[in-house]
């Protein structure tokens, strides 16, 4: 690994809770030398020069980096990676002065096709539910295969779609509803025109993350997130109301068969396929009687749960950043926070439905923070020197405490300070894991 600069000026690319989270990190590292977040939001203007740019413009950030003498881009969300920033930035780079965190399109496909993965999965031999993929000039067949399939089903559009590419089909009709709206280029467009179908796995859902530098990696703390509206897992679907980490239910034997029956033969498949694969892996698993099966893949970290995992890492986080960019994740040691750290999201009214914007936030300031909480800014900006909503998730706020109920209390306390017209929160975060007896990590 090249010597440790002291000095490094960092891009984060994004614009969210997850992009927030990771800038107030790097704002602690003694490494930082400027740090810039494009487009970021109010929240990172306060710690970062936000930059108006596209990420998903590869030539706007690479003009970026030239004139800010970047050294080090962190990339947040997976639609720049899907479209090869990582390679852009690796050819007009090639001495590898301008390190990436984020992988190159060949392995950001593990999230940008569906169809991919699952194949990628059943290639390497990790654990999944079974599934078929049709095209669009199959549609009847599709239609006859859920037709004949025990319910529920799961349609999956291939390709990126915002988080919404998933129904979960509890009837046959919403099931054919779903692959007439996607395979005929509808609701999705050219993201649809494929789909998974997949068998529906009953279980309790975990996200897990490592950092690789292709090489070697390492684990980060695990975390739940809550994707639906409302308190008691009621209401539609969302990006994720809140998040929890750790999670008490991955005990020590199941971290060792995430690690053996899916961490280990992923790595060893990018490797196999010739894939050198620089930065997170997100897997989302589903836990079915202590047995991990593999539900998805992302390349990116997730949103809420980056707003629960990095408070939990001590370890300075552009150290790791570094490792993941140019090798040497394996002899970093993580040193982790033991408490519990909960993220509640501030959305605005109407979430995850359409929604007004423009609304101004009060309760931000310091005066309302306590010694255990922390807010991140998810959709905001500034409009006249005012904090005001640009978003269905407005904010995250986090707050540790020695277990899940004190940390999902001071977080609804903190978020109850935060005012805006139509703002609501779930109060129930991590309370359905009281259940299990927490084991150290
Ligand atoms: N919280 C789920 C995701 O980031 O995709």
């Amino acid at each position: 690994m090249n010597a440790p600069k002291k000095n490094l000026n960092v891009l984060i690319l994004g614009g969210g809770g997850r992009e927030h989270a990771m800038a107030y990190k790097a704002a602690q590292s003694p490494q930082l030398g400027q740090l810039f977040v494009a487009p970021g939001n109010a929240g990172t203007a306060q710690l970062a020069t936000n930059l108006a740019l596209n990420p998903e413009d590869p030539a706007a950030v690479e003009a970026a980096v030239r004139q800010h003498g970047i050294n080090l881009v962190i990339v947040g969300p997976e639609a720049p990676l899907v479209a090869g920033l990582a390679d852009h930035l690796g050819r007009q780079f090639p001495d590898g002065s301008v390190g990436v965190v984020g992988p190159v399109a060949a392995g950001a496909r593990l999230e940008g096709s569906k169809d991919f993965a699952k194949a990628f999965m059943a290639k390497y031999g990790i654990p999944t539910a079974q599934y078929r993929s049709f095209q669009a000039h199959q549609l009847d067949e599709a239609l006859a295969y859920v037709a004949n399939h025990p319910l529920p089903i799961v349609v999956k559009a291939d390709g990126l779609a915002a988080g919404k590419g998933v129904v979960i089909a509890h009837d046959v009709a919403t099931a054919q509803a779903a692959l007439q709206g996607m395979l005929s280029g509808h609701d999705f467009g050219a993201a649809g025109q494929t789909v998974v179908v997949e068998q529906f796995l009953p279980g309790i859902e975990i996200s897990v993350f490592i950092a690789t530098d292709g090489q070697s990696y390492t684990l980060l703390p695990m975390a739940k997130d809550y994707k639906r509206q409302l308190d008691g897992d009621q209401g539609p679907i969302t990006g994720g109301m809140g998040a929890v980490s750790p999670v008490p239910f991955a005990t020590r034997d199941l971290r060792t068969r995430i690690r053996e029956q899916v961490i280990r033969p992923t790595l060893a498949g990018l490797r196999a396929e010739g894939i050198d694969y620089k930065g997170f892996i997100f897997f989302g698993l589903m836990v079915v009687d202590e047995q991990p099966y593999l539900l998805e893949y992302n390349c990116r970290m997730g949103d809420p749960e980056t707003e629960v995992v990095l408070p939990r890492i001590e370890t300075d986080f552009l150290e790791l950043m570094q490792r993941i960019a140019h090798g040497g994740v394996r002899d970093l040691e993580l040193s982790l926070r033991a408490e519990t750290c909960a993220t509640v999201i501030c959305a605005s009214g109407g979430y995850p439905g359409p929604i007004t914007k423009g609304y101004p936030i009060t309760g931000l300031d310091a005066t309302h923070d306590t010694p255990h909480s922390l807010v991140f800014h998810a959709g905001t900006a500034l409009k006249d020197n005012q904090v005001v909503t640009a978003g269905g998730r407005v904010l995250a706020v986090s707050a540790f405490g020695k277990d899940v109920v004190e940390a999902t209390t001071r977080a609804a306390q903190r978020a109850e300070a935060v005012q805006f017209e139509g703002r609501f929160f779930r109060r129930d975060i991590g309370l359905d894991l009281l259940r299990f007896q927490p084991e150290a990590e």
